[in-house]
């Protein structure tokens, strides 16, 4: 038996993409990803890069934000996804959970949940499963379900926001920037979840990260995009080791650790400081 992300089976593909957002802002300039089923797949850079506008592209997200794919193709199965609406693409399996976690503040935690499920038409039965299972990813979010979304923690809402993806039984997540201004501590809670959801439940993950560090201990491959075209592409554990990424991605040299700041002219989030 083939271990998780090692199986050959081509889930989703992203094949030489173009997206221009408001008819005129080329952003994507042809980029090709390939996500294997049941592995988890990184896509990394830093701001303004192009990861948030490929995610989007893949769940349809981009036209409310007058984006357009205008070159290449985007298959699932094997099938084009790109005329379909977010919500049947929900039902075929693809869930994104946007950047910056995206919870109702009005509502408590388990109702936040509770809407993830609306896309199918499972019994309160089934829901009640469902739930079950995400507390049991997410004890936190179960010790916390009668609270108001709005007064957790940025960590339990990016928990909410997962599990509420949870709750449509998704084949695939998309998932964008998981690590954003959370502590490292919580950045290794949040990662370990993802890599026991794709252990045990066989769920693909195809995650935007501008922390690279994290996001390739966790995945099996990764991609580096760069104003919009993937620079580099490799297994996590080569990419980890490739001095280049090393200089550039990680903050090391052979001379010792860089701080980012001498690295090209990446303005990185003050992402501990939340
Ligand atoms: N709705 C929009 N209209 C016009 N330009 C946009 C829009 N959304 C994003 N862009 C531009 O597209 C480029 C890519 O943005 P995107 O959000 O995809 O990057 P990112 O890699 O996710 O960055 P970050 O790490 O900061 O989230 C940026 O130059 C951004 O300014
Ligand atoms: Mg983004």
């Amino acid at each position: 038996m083939l271990d998780a992300g090692e199986t050959d089976e081509k889930l989703l593909e992203v094949n030489n993409i173009e997206v221009i957002y408001n008819h005129v802002i080329l952003v994507l300039k042809g980029v090709s990803l390939s996500v294997p089923k049941g592995g988890i797949t990184a896509l990394l850079g830093g701001n303004g890069a192009g990861k948030t506008t490929t995610l989007k592209s893949i769940s349809n997200l981009l036209r409310s934000e007058r984006g357009e794919v205008t070159k290449g193709s985007i298959t699932y199965h094997g099938e084009r996804i790109q005329d379909l609406a977010p919500s049947d693409l929900v039902k075929r399996g693809v869930i994104q959970v946007m950047e910056g976690r995206h919870c109702f503040e009005h509502l408590t935690v388990e109702e936040n949940l509770l809407t993830g499920a609306y896309t199918r038409s499972a019994g309160r039965g089934d829901i009640d499963a469902d739930l079950d299972l995400v507390y049991s990813y997410f004890p936190r979010l179960k010790e916390r379900r009668r609270s108001q979304a709005g007064y957790t923690s940025g960590g339990e809402q990016q928990m909410v926001a997962i599990g509420r993806a949870l709750m449509s039984r998704p084949e695939t997540i998309l998932l964008d920037e998981p690590s954003m201004g959370l502590a490292p501590q919580l950045v290794e809670e949040i990662f370990n979840i993802v890599k026991s959801l794709n252990d045990n439940e066989g769920a693909t993950f195809l995650l935007a990260e501008q922390n690279t560090n994290v996001a390739l201990r966790f995945a099996h491959y990764g991609y580096i995009l760069e104003s919009g075209r993937v620079v580099m592409d490799g297994p996590a554990k080569e990419l980890r080791e490739n001095p280049d990424v090393k200089e550039f991605y990680l903050g090391m040299s052979d001379e010792g650790r860089k701080s980012f700041r001498d690295v090209r002219s990446y303005r990185r989030r003050k992402r501990w400081l939340s």
